[in-house]
C-alpha cells in the first residue's frame, strides 16, 4: 500500500517554507501545526502543474467546485448538499468571520466549546464578538461530550450564535445524530443561529460516522427543523489534503439561510486563491483514494502513538481521536505545570501546541501532530519522555 506519511524524508521536509518548517531552529522536531507532512496526492499534482503551464494565475473562479463537494458529499455521507447554496472563501476563519458579520451585531455573544481552536477565540475578539465558552464535557478518560444543559443557559442568556466545531479540534471528538439533533432543538428554542465548522470531516476514522449538520434537515421534527435550515457550515479539503497555503474553502448555507448568504459580499471570493479551487476540486473529484492511503497511515499512526505513550510516559492521558490527525494529550501528572509544551520544545526540542491556547480547560494538555512518519511520530514521544530527564 501506497504510504503517504512515509514518502519524504526529514531532509526532503526541511527544504518546506511553510509555517510548520519554518517557524522553528532545525534542531526542533515540528509537530504543531495542523500540516500534514506528505507530498500532494497525484491528481491535485497533476491539476496544479498543468495550470502552472496555462499560466492560469488569475483572480479565483469557484468553477465546478461546488458541483465536486456536492459530489463527493453524497459518495462520502450519503447527502448532496444544494450547490448553489455554496459560496467559495479563503478559508474557513475567512468565511465564520463573514458569515457572523452578516447574521450578528458587534457585542453580540458567540457561543464556542473550550477546549477549542485558538482562532475561534483572536478571530471572534477581532470582530468585535462577545465569546461565551460552554466547555466541553470530559470524562477524564479523553473522551469529551457536548454539555446540552450549559448549552441552553448560554442560549437562554442572550447568546446569538453558536460555532460549532464538529469533528472537534483539539479532541478529536465526532458528535453523534442525536447530539446535534439536542443542538437544533435548543437553538431553535432560543432563535439562535448556527455555523458548523466540518473542516475535519473527511478525516473521520471507518467506524465512526460523521454527520454534516445540514444534513439533519430531512430526519428533523419540527422544532429543529427551522435550526437547522437557518445554518451555515464551513467545509474545506485543506486538512485532509493538506492545501492550507492555496486559500479555499467552501460555505454551505441551509435552504432558510439565503437572505443571509447574499449579503456577504460577493467579492469575499476574491480572497481565495484560484490554486485552492484548482487544487480542491481535484482533491474532490479524484483524491479519495489516496485519502484511503492517508487513512489508513493516520489510523496506524494513532495507535503507535498509544503504545508509545503507554510505554514512555505513561502518565500522560490519550485517547485516539475519532477524527482528525491531532492528538490531546492530557500531561497534568507529569508535573510541568500549565503549560507542558514549553517544557517539552527547551529540554526535548519538540514543538506541540500548547494546550492553554486552547481555552482554560487547555492547562496542563498539549496537541501532538501525528501526520507525519511513524519514524517522527516516535522521534517525537522520544523527545518529550528527554524532556523529563
Ligand atoms: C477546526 C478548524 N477550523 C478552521 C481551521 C483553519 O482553516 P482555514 O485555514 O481554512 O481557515 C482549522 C485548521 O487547522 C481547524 O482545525
Amino acid at each position: 500500500v501506497p504510504s503517504p506519511l512515509s514518502a519524504l524524508s526529514l531532509d526532503d521536509l526541511r527544504k518546506r517554507r511553510s509555517e510548520k518548517w519554518l517557524t522553528f531552529p532545525d534542531d526542533v522536531l515540528p509537530l504543531f501545526v495542523a500540516e500534514m507532512d506528505t507530498p500532494l496526492a497525484e491528481p491535485i499534482r497533476a491539476a496544479l502543474s498543468t495550470a502552472l503551464a496555462r499560466g492560469d494565475t488569475g483572480y479565483a473562479h469557484l468553477g465546478q467546485l461546488a458541483e465536486a463537494y456536492t459530489d463527493f458529499s453524497a459518495r462520502r455521507y450519503g447527502w448532496s448538499p444544494d450547490p448553489d447554496r455554496i459560496r467559495l472563501v479563503a478559508d474557513v476563519m475567512q468565511g465564520i468571520v463573514e458569515v457572523l458579520r452578516a447574521v450578528t451585531a458587534p457585542g453580540d455573544g458567540v457561543v464556542i466549546n473550550p477546549p477549542v481552536y485558538p482562532p475561534f477565540f483572536s478571530d471572534l475578539r477581532h470582530a468585535d464578538r462577545r465569546l461565551v465558552e460552554v466547555p466541553l464535557i470530559g470524562a477524564g478518560s479523553g473522551e469529551y461530550h457536548l454539555d446540552l444543559e450549559g448549552l441552553e443557559r448560554a442560549f437562554a442568556a442572550g447568546a446569538q450564535a453558536y460555532l460549532l466545531c464538529n469533528p472537534h479540534n483539539p479532541t478529536g471528538s465526532v458528535f453523534t445524530r442525536d447530539a446535534l439533533l439536542a443542538v437544533a432543538q435548543l437553538a431553535g428554542r432560543y432563535g439562535v443561529r448556527l455555523l458548523v465548522d466540518e473542516i475535519h470531516a473527511p478525516l473521520t476514522y471507518p467506524g465512526v460516522r460523521h454527520v454534516p449538520f445540514l444534513s439533519l434537515l430531512s430526519s428533523a421534527t419540527p422544532a429543529q427543523e427551522e435550526a437547522i435550515a437557518r445554518a451555515f457550515v464551513l467545509v474545506s479539503a485543506s486538512k485532509a489534503w493538506n492545501l492550507a497555503g492555496l486559500k479555499a474553502a467552501l460555505l454551505l448555507g441551509g435552504p432558510g439561510a439565503d437572505d443571509d448568504l447574499v449579503r456577504i459580499p460577493l467579492d469575499v471570493r476574491f480572497a481565495a486563491g484560484l490554486f485552492g479551487v484548482i487544487a480542491s476540486e481535484a482533491a474532490l473529484r479524484e483524491g479519495e483514494p489516496w485519502l484511503a492511503d492517508l487513512l489508513a497511515d493516520l489510523d496506524a499512526n494513532r495507535a503507535l502513538l498509544a503504545r508509545l505513550l503507554a510505554d514512555k510516559l505513561p502518565e500522560v492521558v490519550y485517547r485516539p481521536p475519532d477524527a482528525t490527525f491531532l492528538a490531546w494529550l492530557d500531561c497534568r501528572r507529569l508535573g510541568l505545570g500549565d503549560d507542558p509544551a514549553a517544557a517539552f520544545l527547551e529540554r526535548g526540542r519538540v514543538a506541540v501546541n500548547s494546550g492553554h491556547h486552547f481555552g482554560a480547560p487547555g492547562r496542563g494538555f498539549v496537541r501532538f501532530n501525528f501526520a507525519t512518519s511513524a519514524q517522527l511520530v516516535t522521534e517525537g514521544v522520544r523527545r518529550m519522555a528527554h524532556a523529563l530527564r
